[in-house]
């Protein structure tokens, strides 16, 4: 039987700087619904990278005294580590300046060329080069000194005038209105498809697609003094990395259209009108779901070197583990808005989840299996109600409640489904108390403990998304085979097998010990 597919992204971040924490955040909201989906039974392609071109990667090589190549090379790598650095799985780390993504441009260009949709004129505009966008008078501020910024990024704009290539967005208004009502889910969440709607609904300008005045970035098609907006080439890597415009390109026949671009809600604009209105032009078809997740805060504000409360991504994982620093910013933003992290938070929240309720029950469990049931999965005997409720409670119920969360992308969400279950584990072993019936009634503490490592087979597979290397460990310890990790595997269907020998246990989520997250306002500390 073929398997269905899942495609998703996430933007592709700029090459002018080392990676912060709300790229990691946003790799690893992507790594964790490839994983989920991988394990429900889904053929995978995910795809992540950087944007290389552009202007403002140009400035930046420049200020740092190197070639733009070189620039980009050594921050690509930057990129690169720290995704590996959390176990982001990614299947292709695309880099805009390769070869086959430039040619995937230009055959782009071509396509929306001869739709008719490209035309040669002259821009006079303003233009934000941290942005990489144009603004509209009417979207501009200006300051006391007299310069101009965009009131929505509060970045600074230029004025630019200068021949350049046009892309026919206003021939688009209508059809993406059309598209934005007939596929409802096309933008998420919901109020942001309702910015896209009223921005598109005050009718679209055409599009100033070609820069004359920089060098850095793809030419145009038979026009080579031309360099495409980088929008445009950006856009494309969704494509070329499955090896569009190859007509016979595997990937691109299996996986596109994709089926989820995630990415930030200050980029909502590149993908929910430019990206479409492109794609429709080219004739190529549209992306299923456009997701814009929100930014990490430190206490409530954006994070800034200047202010401070930067958390660097190797800090995270220094301070807390890899799995523990994925979960803890899984869980501490609700997906789709912003969300406020300090240390204190997730400390807190990692101590009081992972170590105190999934961790101790997991603990408690194992080791009174060790040493009260000779290292083996105990034999159970006739199962009471109290026992068939948390068997119930942490099968298919459970897998059923944290799909509908993944569906909607509510990781935080998802978490606290099993994070529930794991709690209903521990109130049970408290009231069950295996450790006195081991005088009193040994036949029943074998009970107890099987449903308790049942419960925990379901649970080390649940979390597998969130904290791949712990649900390793723990899956390892209640001996279940590499082959029987997937979501078909939860439930009683595969329960584990009386007898079956368990290695000896040790623990998997430490508790952190974080004197400053007890008594701090709860700032970031970078020191
Ligand atoms: N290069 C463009 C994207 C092109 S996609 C075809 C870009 N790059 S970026 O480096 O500025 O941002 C990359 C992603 O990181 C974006 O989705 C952006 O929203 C996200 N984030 C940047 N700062 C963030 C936070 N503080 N919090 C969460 N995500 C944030 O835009």
């Amino acid at each position: 039987m073929t398997k269905p597919h899942f495609y998703i992204t996430t933007a592709i971040s700029y090459a002018n700087a080392a990676p912060h924490i709300g790229h990691a955040y946003e790799a690893i909201g992507a790594d964790v619904m490839a994983r989920f989906k991988q394990l429900d039974g889904y053929d995978v392609y995910f795809v992540t990278g950087t944007d290389e071109h552009g202007q403002k990667v140009e400035k930046s090589a420049t200020l740092a005294g190197k070639k733009p190549q070189q620039f980009v090379d050594e921050i690509a790598a930057q990129f690169e580590a720290m995704c590996q650095s959390f176990n982001v799985s990614c299947d292709q780390f695309i880099r805009t300046t390769a070869d086959f993504h430039k040619k995937a441009c230009q055959a782009i260009w071509k396509r929306m060329e001869e739709n008719g949709d490209i035309y040669l004129n002259k821009y006079a505009g303003w233009y934000s080069t941290r942005d990489e966008a144009f603004y509209t008078e009417d979207e501009l501020t200006v300051l006391p000194n007299g310069k101009k910024i965009s009131t929505g990024t509060k970045t600074e704009v230029e004025w630019m005038e200068e021949e350049s290539y046009f892309f026919r967005l206003s021939a688009y208004t209508d059809k993406l209105l059309e598209l934005y009502e007939k596929q409802p889910d096309f933008v998420q969440p919901v109020f942001r498809k309702n910015e896209v709607v009223s921005f598109v609904r005050q009718g679209l300008r055409d599009l100033s697609i070609s820069r004359t005045t920089f060098g850095w970035g793809v030419p145009v098609p038979d026009a080579s003094k031309h360099i495409m907006y980088v929008w445009v080439d950006a856009l494309t890597n969704y494509i070329s990395a499955l090896g569009y415009p190859d007509a016979n390109a595997e990937k691109f026949k299996k996986f596109w259209p994709c089926d989820v671009h995630l990415i930030g809600k200050d980029i909502m604009r590149f993908h929910a009108v430019y990206w479409p209105a492109f794609l429709m032009s080219a004739g190529i078809p549209l992306p299923k779901r456009i997701f814009g997740h929100g930014f990490l805060l430190t206490d409530g504000e954006k994070m800034s070197k200047s202010i401070g409360n930067v958390i660097a991504p190797k800090d995270l994982i220094e301070k807390y583990g890899v799995d523990q620093a994925r979960y803890a910013l899984m869980r501490e933003a609700t997906f789709g808005q912003d969300g406020d992290i300090s240390y204190t938070l997730m400390t807190n929240r990692i101590n009081a989840e992972l170590a105190n309720n999934l961790g101790n029950l997991v603990q408690r469990t194992l080791s009174m299996i060790n040493k009260n049931c000779d290292a083996k999965v105990p034999q159970p005997g006739i199962l009471e109600d109290v026992d068939k409720r948390l068997l119930g409670k942490a099968g298919q119920a459970m897998l059923i409640a944290v799909r509908a969360e993944f569906e909607k992308m509510q990781f935080s969400k998802a978490i606290e489904e099993f994070i529930a279950v794991s709690h209903a584990a521990n109130l049970y072993i408290d009231e069950q108390a295996p450790w006195a019936l081991k005088k009193t009634n040994p036949a029943r503490m074998a009970t107890v403990l099987y449903v308790l490592a049942e419960v925990i087979r379901n649970l080390g597979l649940i979390i597998q998304p969130f904290t791949p290397i712990a649900a390793q460990k723990i899956l390892d310890q209640v001996a279940v085979a590499p082959s029987e990790r997937g979501f078909s595997f939860i439930g009683e269907a595969h329960a584990l097998k009386m007898g079956t020998s368990l290695p000896a246990p040790s623990g998997v989520f430490p508790r952190i010990v974080d004197e400053a997250a007890v008594s701090s306002s709860g700032s970031a500390k970078t020191a």
